[in-house]
């Protein structure tokens, strides 16, 4: 935490635009124009490429960028493993797959000088890492700013955060993101998490599969629900070492294991870059809440703001959903998430407030894991009021709420299977739902 990383996230400039292909330099002169590959780069700067997506991906999906740096990222030594910590990683084989809902309270409060990384702790997940599906519910809590470098090869990692702002200081530049942003570090990308406040809670959807996208809209028409200009990437920024103190540890997460090495400079020194991979931030009050102006209510994928789509169409490997705030008007309509069973797995969050379907105990940074066909909706209690209430026009505004959607069942990690944090009697929510069935006659 510090005064210093307040003001310069406060500061920051962004591009805007989802999927675009962006440029930006932080030395004037420093992006080549023209080609991608100079014989000589400007500013004696090894040019390099990330690739996001095969080389071969249809054009509309390709995600790709370029990297001009003060060293390429070949330049260093070699990596050992180093302790995984609480992360875990697809296939999630080590408790059996649970058809119960759970329920989590928030994380326990980690030791003091817990860094983003090291505050990370699986929930569960599916698919598998090495074969470039599936997902990973994470949650973190931490109390300090890393000083080390991280990036991930499984997959690329959406950012939740539910309490305390952060910085991030990506190889593309930086971000601010605070409770009610999400961020978005794409597969591979090297960053560093500074804290803004005296600690950071949230959660994070690790997506083994193809890159989030915005949902194809449909009927709906060419604008609604996330618009693609909110999506904001950063400027171009770089660490030069000859400003660094000493050597940097970059942690790279690969199939599953962190691997450590020391580099003799900050691997974030990339000083002009162009393409359309890159990290960036949304925020989810700009979502456009589309819902019924009749009656019923759509199903909640009205409410998909990113979706990393399967070989099959329309089914996702996960989808990001957001319940944002907005408004109820359906006529003779329960109003609340209706009851069902679903093919889909939902794991859901809490950023603030409450959700209109649990009257309580799903708290902000806690979260329920709803598996494939299991049967779930509004609690006793929501149940009894929505179906006695006055149906005026009715704000719900009072929470931000999101789920992690995803094609797999989540399987838990034996650490949240046996948390102490671990609801007992989430059941009962829904038991004493009276009988109200009155035969004709
Ligand atoms: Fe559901």
């Amino acid at each position: 935490m510090s005064g210093d990383a307040r003001k310069t996230a406060e500061g920051l400039v962004y591009l805007s635009g989802f999927g675009n292909e962006h440029g930006s330099e932080a030395v004037p002169g420093a992006l080549p124009v023209g080609r991608n590959s100079p014989q000589r780069a400007p500013l004696g700067l090894y040019a390099e490429q990330l690739s996001g997506t095969a080389f071969t991906e249809p054009r509309a999906h390709n995600r790709r960028s370029w990297l001009y740096r003060i060293r390429p990222s070949a330049a260093h030594p070699a990596f050992t493993r180093t302790e995984n910590g609480a992360i875990r990683t697809a296939p999630f084989t080590e408790t059996a797959p649970d058809p119960n809902r759970l329920r989590w309270n928030p994380l326990p409060e980690p030791a003091p000088g817990t860094d983003f990384l090291a505050g990370l702790w699986t929930l569960g997940g599916n698919g598998d890492a090495t074969q470039r599906t599936g997902m990973a519910v994470h949650l973190y809590h931490a109390t300090a700013s890393m000083e080390r470098v991280f990036s991930d090869a499984d997959g690329e990692l959406l950012i939740v955060p539910e309490r305390g702002g952060l910085l991030l200081r990506t190889e593309f530049g930086l971000l601010h993101v605070e409770p009610g942003h999400v961020a978005l570090i794409p597969r591979g990308v090297r960053f560093r998490v500074e804290l803004l406040d005296a600690s950071a809670r949230g959660y994070v959807c690790e997506n083994y599969g193809a890159p989030f996208q915005l949902p194809d809209l449909g009927p709906i028409g060419a604008n609604g629900l996330a618009n693609a200009r909110d999506f904001l990437a950063p400027v171009a920024a770089y660490e030069d070492d000859e400003t660094a103190a000493g050597p940097v540890e970059v942690v790279n997460k690969f199939c599953g294991n962190l691997w450590t090495a020391m580099y003799d400079h900050s691997p974030l020194d990339v000083v002009a870059w162009h393409g359309n991979h890159v990290p960036y931030v949304y925020d989810l009050r700009r979502f456009n809440v589309i819902g019924t102006i009749s009656y019923d209510h759509p199903d909640p994928s009205i409410f998909t703001v990113l979706t990393s789509p399967s070989d099959t169409p329309g089914l996702a490997g996960v989808d990001f959903v957001v319940f944002a705030p907005r408004w109820l008007v359906g006529e003779n309509t329960f109003r609340p998430p209706y009851f069902h069973r679903n093919v889909m797995s939902e794991y859901m969050g809490l950023i603030e407030g409450a959700y209109d379907a649990k009257a309580e105990g799903f708290v902000p940074g806690g979260g329920s894991l709803h598996n494939m066909m299991s049967a779930h909706g509004p609690d006793r209690e929501t149940f009894d009021r929505a179906s006695a209430a006055e149906l005026k026009p009715q704000k719900v505004d009072d929470g931000l709420a999101f789920m992690f959607e995803t094609r797999w069942p989540v399987t838990a990690t034996p650490q949240a299977a046996g948390a102490e944090h671990l609801q007992q009697g989430y059941d009962d929510v829904w038991q004493g739902l009276q009988r109200h069935f009155r035969p004709a006659g």
